[in-house]
């Protein structure tokens, strides 16, 4: 096709690329993700969000919390993110994804660079006492019997381009690492 993903990535006057943020729920990735948006479309950069919580009640309202229902989750959500990029947008993805297969999966479709792994890095412990949306509570009375990092394992990254330590850091502390990094590989 004639109007390809460079050309519209120089309409944008931006490189896309795929901010994948993964780690256990309550841990920050949606906050993070906020904030790093907000600093981007600041200046002046097309910016879309993929979020757990949104994209399921839409796309993949079908799916469960299996361990099939989530490798399909992530699949899915891997296509959209590289149709976005080849829109010439940043996106943001924020997701538990908790297994290393899959955000390796992902990691291929996307030419080299374009992927950048956040591990969103809090304890199971901080979590649990965050337990923002009481989901860890009801986990431990046996009502969630699969959810993640209680009945479901999470697979943590190995060499991820970026680790938050977000047990300790405010979330605004976090998002300028994310925005560091972006300037450090000249994306920004
Ligand atoms: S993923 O594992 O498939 O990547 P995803 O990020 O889409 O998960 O969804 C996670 C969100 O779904 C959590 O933040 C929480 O609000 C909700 N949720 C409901 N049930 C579960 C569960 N069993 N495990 C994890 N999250 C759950």
């Amino acid at each position: 096709m004639t109007v390809d993903k460079a050309a519209r990535a120089a309409l944008n006057g931006q490189k896309p690329c795929v901010l994948w943020f993964t780690g256990l729920s309550g841990a920050g990735k949606s906050t993070v993700a906020d904030l790093v948006e907000q600093r981007l479309h600041a200046l002046g950069k097309r910016t879309m969000i993929l979020d757990g919580d949104n994209v399921r009640h839409g796309l993949n309202r079908d799916l469960g919390f299996s361990d099939t229902d989530r490798i399909e989750n992530i699949r899915r959500v891997g296509e959209v993110a590289r149709l976005m990029v080849d829109a010439g947008l940043i996106v943001l993805v924020s997701f538990i994804s908790p297994f290393r297969s899959e955000r390796q999966m992902v990691r291929t479709l996307m030419e080299a660079g374009e992927f950048i792994e956040i591990f969103v890095d809090a304890s199971l412990a901080v979590c649990e006492a965050r337990d923002p949306k009481g989901l860890y509570r009801k986990a431990r009375a046996g009502q969630l019997p699969d959810f993640t990092g209680i009945g479901s394992r999470y697979e943590p990254p190995e060499a991820p381009e970026l680790r938050l330590p977000a047990d300790e850091a405010p979330a605004e502390a976090l998002a300028e690492q994310v925005m560091a990094l972006l300037q450090a590989r000249r994306m920004l």
